[in-house]
């Protein structure tokens, strides 16, 4: 469909700017970083274990799960991002491919980590099929999606003040809900569809490091893709009335430290079993 081909081909294009791909590690390094932690506790990584992380961006999963001993391959269609990872993980094996058609045989691996990747799918429950058919019967698959719209932290934050402040005339390209998945009585449904059973989602109280209120903006400005579209091509007048309210609610409710702000991003993790 065509309008699904404009949402891959910026999320392509995106992810491949060397920029943007280094304004996500290191934006959103403190969050990211918990996160393949908690990722790495659901497939039980370990030495007997080889682990495809899929939509491994700057290798942060793929360098946990080496740490716990596991074999890694890491996939990713952005070749910034690929070569950040090779640069930070020289253990793992790093192929660039792209997570909705992979070349790999059936049954393949132990388990599948998908750290942040799952909503720039154009289609989640092909990627999701797809990552069951390369897991072996019984492997575990974990994937983590950002809290969105109505939640209390960063993402909450920008969908609020997008829509309050943003100039309604810029739109992107249609694509599926980015954060839709973090919520049980969507993700369970169509994961069970995917070809998994056994489906969980456990919350995660993960968070971002701004050095100052203002950087929160453009922490999304320059370290995202779907933010960043949309905010580019607000006026300067709008662009500033976004980020004097992300400001706002980051001096209000982030906690302050000797290096700048810490600010809740909320995130989930959701596992299940190949059946
Ligand atoms: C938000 S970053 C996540 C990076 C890292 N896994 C983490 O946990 O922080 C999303 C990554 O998914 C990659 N990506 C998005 N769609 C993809 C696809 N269809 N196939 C392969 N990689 C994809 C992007 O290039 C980007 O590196």
């Amino acid at each position: 469909m065509a309008e699904t081909r404009d949402f891959e081909k910026m999320e392509r294009d995106g992810w491949s700017k060397p920029s943007i791909a280094k304004g996500y590690a290191d934006g959103f390094e403190m969050a990211t970083r918990l996160v393949a932690r908690k990722l790495s506790d659901a497939v039980y990584a370990g030495p007997d274990k080889h682990v495809l992380d899929l939509c491994t961006g700057h290798g942060v999963v793929a360098e946990e799960l080496v740490a716990r001993g596991a074999t890694v391959t890491g996939l990713d269609f952005s070749k910034a991002m690929i070569s950040l990872a090779r640069a930070a993980v020289p253990a793992a094996h790093f192929i660039h491919g792209d997570a909705m058609e992979m070349g790999f045989p059936d049954a393949r691996f132990d388990a599948v980590t998908i750290g942040f990747g799952v909503p720039h799918f154009p289609n989640p429950d092909r990627g999701l099929k797809e990552a069951a058919r390369v897991l072996k019967p019984g492997g575990i698959i974990a994937f983590s999606i950002w809290r969105g719209k109505g939640s209390d932290g960063s993402f909450g934050w920008l969908f609020d003040a997008i829509g309050r402040l943003a100039d309604p005339s810029v739109t992107l390209p249609k694509g599926p809900d980015a954060h839709v998945l973090a919520d049980i009585d969507i993700a369970r449904p169509t994961v069970e569809k995917a070809g998994f059973v056994d489906v969980k989602v456990v919350e995660v109280a993960s968070e971002v490091h701004v050095a100052s209120p203002d950087a929160l903006f453009d922490l999304f400005d320059a370290g995202a893709v779907r933010a960043a579209s949309l905010l580019s091509r607000q006026p300067a007048s709008k662009r500033d009335a976004i980020r004097d309210d992300l400001a706002r609610r980051t001096q209000a409710e982030g906690t302050e430290g000797t290096l700048g702000f810490r600010v809740p991003t909320p995130s989930v993790v959701v596992t299940a079993v190949r059946g």
